[in-house]
């Protein structure tokens, strides 16, 4: 695996595979199962794999978390070069804002960063679109590989690449857990032992919301999961809501879409946990 930290190099070498297919996996680093999942899908359909690690501080609304993000580039190193990717890209932040921070790419979200995570995110997915925009220019993939389990993040990216008629195609892959079925997130080896034993709660929640949704409304559903997820001690669940997967916007009926999701945002202490379910999908 070669490694590069500068725009020009890391294009001299990717200028080489001109004929070749692309597949490019963005990350912040601190990588788990879930992101090598991402990789293996990336280098089974693609000739050349290139994975970045940039922890992007202009999606970070609180500064803190910023500071406090994990930063393991040896042992991440390690693990992508096990599953055989082909180049890591990991550039400061003045190679990837050379003219500093400011947000200049305007694209249509069509309200779609306004909802779930946007309400409690101001100006996150702002950061995501900017950054995701500057790594495509860059490496120039034919495709780009996304988990579900940010799936408010894929959509959006999925709408900047419409927008922009930008030519990569978006490959989302599924959520990878833990065997008691937490979704993997840089964020779990925060948890304190006691958070940790409760984790398995926001997917049984998940799983129950489509076990019962033959039987309930969706505010029914949306009501019964609040109060699940806020049971356990220190546990506060931020929302709980049921929106068309495309729109992201909320139901009111079980029929009002073909495509169904449920998303939740859980604080277990001070960490934040996310997941999601597809609930109907034709
Ligand atoms: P990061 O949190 O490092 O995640 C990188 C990618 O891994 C994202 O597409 C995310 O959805 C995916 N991922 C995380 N946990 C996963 C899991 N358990 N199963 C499957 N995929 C998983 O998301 C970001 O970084 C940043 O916002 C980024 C897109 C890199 C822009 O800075």
């Amino acid at each position: 695996m070669k490694v590069f930290t500068s725009v020009k190099e890391l294009q001299a070498a990717l200028r080489k595979h001109k004929k070749k297919s692309i597949g490019f996996v963005p990350t912040m680093g601190a990588l788990h199962a879930g992101h090598i999942s991402l990789m293996k899908n990336s280098i089974k359909e693609n000739d050349v794999t290139v994975c970045s690690i940039f922890v992007n501080p202009t999606q970070f609304n609180v500064k803190s978390d910023l500071k406090k993000y994990p930063r393991t580039l040896e042992a991440d190193s390690e693990k992508l070069k096990k599953a055989g990717v082909d180049y890591l890209f990991a550039p400061s932040i003045k190679e990837i804002y050379p003219n500093g921070t400011k947000k200049t790419v305007k694209v249509n979200l069509k309200g779609l960063d306004k909802r779930m995570e946007g309400e409690f995110r101001p100006g996150h997915f702002e950061g995501v679109v900017q950054v995701v925009h500057r790594l495509l220019k860059i490496v120039n993939p034919d495709r780009i590989y996304m988990g579900q389990k940010d799936f408010q993040q894929f959509t959006i990216i999925g709408q900047m690449i419409k927008s922009l008629r930008m030519k990569v195609e978006l490959v989302v892959v599924k959520i990878k857990r833990a065997k008691d079925g937490l979704a993997l997130s840089s964020r779990n080896v925060r948890l304190t032992p006691a958070k940790r034993k409760w984790a398995p709660i926001i997917y049984k929640t998940l799983k129950k919301a489509k076990r019962i949704m033959r039987s309930k409304t969706v505010q029914e559903v949306e009501a019964i999961a609040m109060e699940e997820l806020g049971k356990p001690r220190g546990y506060k669940p931020e929302y709980f809501t049921i929106v068309d997967g495309h729109s992201l916007l909320p139901i009111e009926d079980w029929s009002d879409s073909d495509y169904i999701i449920a998303a939740t945002a859980v604080w277990a202490g001070k960490i934040r946990l996310i997941d999601n379910i597809i609930l109907k999908q034709d």
